[in-house]
């Protein structure tokens, strides 16, 4: 019987009739780093061991201990109904791929698509000693990656993504410090920013000319929303450079072959420059087809600081984030759907004719295990509601997206955050390595069922 308090699942009429459903992981985050297939170590295994760095000294050497327990993980993203599967392939496993072998076999046994990401942020610290992603020479190690791992699953999995998130990989990685590798140079972030693009182009070049049938090639993105605080001139201008940092940097070059001229200005008054080469923009724009979306929440910013000053003491323009006065979730992001809408409606507009695909949405909150083990996590069906009721409207008003994947089919290491932010459908006791259901994976499953039925 279904408890009172189960919250109603919906049912998703504006979703295309072939609308993918699926739910995502990465490898770092879930796996652990067991080394039984030569895994070499990866520049999170020495970042999280970094005094200082993770939240409370978690590291991801067992994390959900998924190498040991990928078939019955693959029965619980079974038991949810799904149809694809999103996961990264760990670079530094690439010496020895048969786990991906084994995990791409047991999903098709279950009737469940393979999704494979190349490269979700676990660089061999091998690459990093060598000079990391600002280092142009990654982009054709990557490009050797994608070849070796497509020439192994090709002929069972039929969508690649290169990269996932770059502007993390580049930005918090390199120029903030916030993730792996730590390092603090805005100019090593923008040669890595390049970088990845570049070896995102090579990828592509290499799979396509390995190819022994078509494929479907996506890069996923960050793709928040920089809205003006106000609508003062000012304001506009620090949400259109916070947009061009977060957002143009990547798109534009992907999609029209040049990088943005307002933010190569910005970066210029820096003293920042991107080390383009002659063909590297030929290379970052030839054709994906889909566009993966990372949401999260939109945020607001302002051209002023808090004393009204327009410009900070180097002479730079002022861009000020300011969280939307919404409420927030337990990484303190704010929740907001509608600006989930406006992102895909403007994807549509500024980038046409490229099909979109949610590839990561979801929320952490503190769960709490109810004394007969159940978890009442509302917080979260309520997050993901409003944003699949956010897609379809943004599909009923035009825009074409193909799929969306929960951000996370289970509990896992949240980056600098360790495990204390749980994004998990399933709930994991990380003493014991046990996997129960949230309400929010029944809700997830009764949901896309109703939505099925209903066409
Ligand atoms: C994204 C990452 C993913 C996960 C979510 C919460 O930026 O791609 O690995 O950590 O955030």
């Amino acid at each position: 019987m279904i408890p009172a308090t189960r919250p109603a699942p919906l049912t998703l009429t504006h979703l295309p009739r072939d609308f993918t459903w699926g739910v995502a992981t990465a490898s770092y985050q879930i796996e652990g780093a067991v080394a039984e297939d030569g895994r070499v170590p990866s520049i999170w295994d020495t970042f999280s061991r970094t005094p200082g760095a993770i939240a409370n000294g978690d590291t991801g050497d067992v994390a959900c201990d998924h190498y040991h327990r990928m078939p019955a993980d693959v029965a619980l993203i079974k038991s949810l109904g799904v149809d694809a599967y999103r996961f990264s392939i760990a670079w530094p496993r690439a010496a020895d791929l048969s786990f991906y072998d084994r995990l791409v076999d047991e999903l098709l046994a279950n009737g469940i698509q393979p999704w494979a990401t190349l490269y979700h942020w676990d660089l061999p610290q091998a690459l990093e000693d060598a000079g990391g992603w600002p280092n142009r020479d990654t982009a054709y190690r990557f490009a050797d990656h994608a070849a070796t791992v497509f020439e192994r699953l090709q002929d069972r999995v039929d969508t690649f993504t290169t990269l996932n998130e770059p502007w993390c990989s580049a930005w918090l990685g390199y120029a903030t410090g916030v993730h792996a590798p730590g390092r603090r140079s805005p100019q090593a972030g923008i040669d890595a920013a390049h970088h990845l693009l570049l070896g995102h182009g090579l990828a592509l070049q290499a799979m396509r000319a390995l190819e022994t049938r078509p494929h479907t090639y996506v890069i996923s993105l960050n793709t928040g929303t920089a809205n003006p605080i106000a609508d003062r001139t000012i304001d506009h201008g620090a949400a259109y450079r916070a947009d061009g940092m977060g957002l143009r940097l990547y798109l534009d070059p992907l999609r029209h072959g040049a990088y943005p001229a307002d933010v190569v200005r910005d970066l210029a008054y820096q003293g920042i420059t991107i080390p383009v080469r002659d063909g590297d923009l030929e290379l970052i724009s030839q054709p994906f087809d889909m566009l993966g979306c990372n949401f999260y929440f939109g945020q607001n910013y302002a051209g002023t600081d808090e004393a009204g000053n327009t410009h900070d003491a180097s002479g730079a323009p002022v861009v000020r984030a300011i969280m939307p006065d919404t409420p927030r979730t337990a990484m303190d992001w704010a929740i907001t759907p509608s600006r989930f809408t406006q992102l895909l409606l403007r994807l549509t507009r500024d980038y046409p004719g490229l099909p979109l695909v949610v590839t990561e949405n979801g929320a952490a909150f503190d769960d709490v295990v109810a004394p007969d083990g159940s978890i009442h996590d509302d917080s979260r069906t309520e997050y993901l509601s409003a944003h699949l009721a956010a897609v379809a409207e943004a599909c009923a008003r035009g825009a074409d997206v193909r799929g969306y994947f929960c951000w996370s089919l289970l509990d896992n290491f949240e980056w600098s955050q360790g495990y204390a932010k749980r994004f998990g459908l399933f709930h994991v006791d990380y003493d014991t390595l046990a996997r129960t259901p949230k309400q929010s994976a029944h809700w997830f499953r009764e949901t896309i069922e109703r939505t099925r039925g209903s066409r």
